[in-house]
């Protein structure tokens, strides 16, 4: 699949925002990171249920993600593989020494859409696949393309857990201005703790956000990946934002 065919509504984050991604996520409502802690507690319970757990994540961004996984399970090893796009959120997690040098953390430096990227994976039985905030972008056909690719390189048992902004058939039109009305306040917040270029933080931010289409609705999510032979719970679900958590039956 090339990546021409699905493109994403906004390439914010290709065009070196990196710096201020850490800055404005961390102004986002406390839905956010309560979604985020929501998936991280799933795959560490899953964690418990491998010798050394094998996760896969998709868009890890400036990889906050890993960083509190590995804070949290400090006492075990795990190994991590990434899929990102962006060279300069891959240079941010850097230079925060997000992603440590050592034989268990692979990244790879790639569009989730090309084959290429699979296609350096070095195992077929990921324990759990993940991705925060990354696939409200894609159309659905795109997404399904990746959910089809993640769950195939899950072992049967294994999880694949979508964080995200989704809209739901009838609140859809009033939750998305008001989701754009919560980004405007944490656009705010994060000029007044801004190191970056305010216009330049203020024009991203605002052209990310405010995408001509919906985002996507959850309830085709959740047949998407019921079709695909798993199981499917919405794990949290607080205005746009949701985790939903399938498993692998088969
Ligand atoms: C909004 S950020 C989220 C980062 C991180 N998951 C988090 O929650 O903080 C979206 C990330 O997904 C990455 N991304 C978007 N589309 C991608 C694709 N097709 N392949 C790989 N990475 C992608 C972007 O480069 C960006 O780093």
């Amino acid at each position: 699949m090339s990546a021409t065919a699905f493109c994403s509504r906004s390439d914010l984050f290709n065009a070196g925002e990196a710096a201020a991604y850490d800055c404005v996520s961390a102004a986002m409502p406390a839905r956010y990171h309560r979604a985020h802690q929501v998936q991280n507690a799933a795959l560490l319970a899953n964690m418990h249920a491998a010798y050394e757990p094998a996760l896969l994540e998709i868009g890890p961004g400036t990889c906050k993600d890993l960083s509190d996984l590995r804070t949290v399970f400090s006492s075990r090893s795990f190994q991590w593989t990434g899929i990102e796009r962006s060279q300069s959120m891959i240079d941010a997690a850097m230079a925060s020494q997000r992603i440590p040098n050592n034989a268990e953390t692979q990244l790879i430096l790639a569009d989730a859409f090309e084959d290429e990227a699979w296609s350096q994976l070095h195992r077929m039985d990921f324990d759990a696949c993940f991705s925060a905030f990354v696939l409200h972008h894609y159309s659905e056909e795109a997404r399904l393309w990746i959910h089809r690719r993640a769950i195939e390189r899950l072992r049967v048992g294994g999880i694949y857990i979508v964080t995200d902004l989704f809209a739901s058939g009838d609140i859809a039109d009033k939750s998305h201005g008001k989701e754009a009305q919560d980004v405007g306040a944490a656009v705010l917040k994060a000029k007044l703790l801004a190191h970056v270029d305010r216009e330049r933080l203020r024009a991203a931010w605002v052209q990310h956000y405010l995408h001509e289409n919906q985002p996507p609705v959850l309830e085709h999510e959740v047949e998407s990946l019921y079709k695909l032979g798993c199981s499917v719970r919405v794990a949290m679900r607080s205005i746009q934002v949701a985790v939903v958590i399938a498993t692998k039956d088969s």
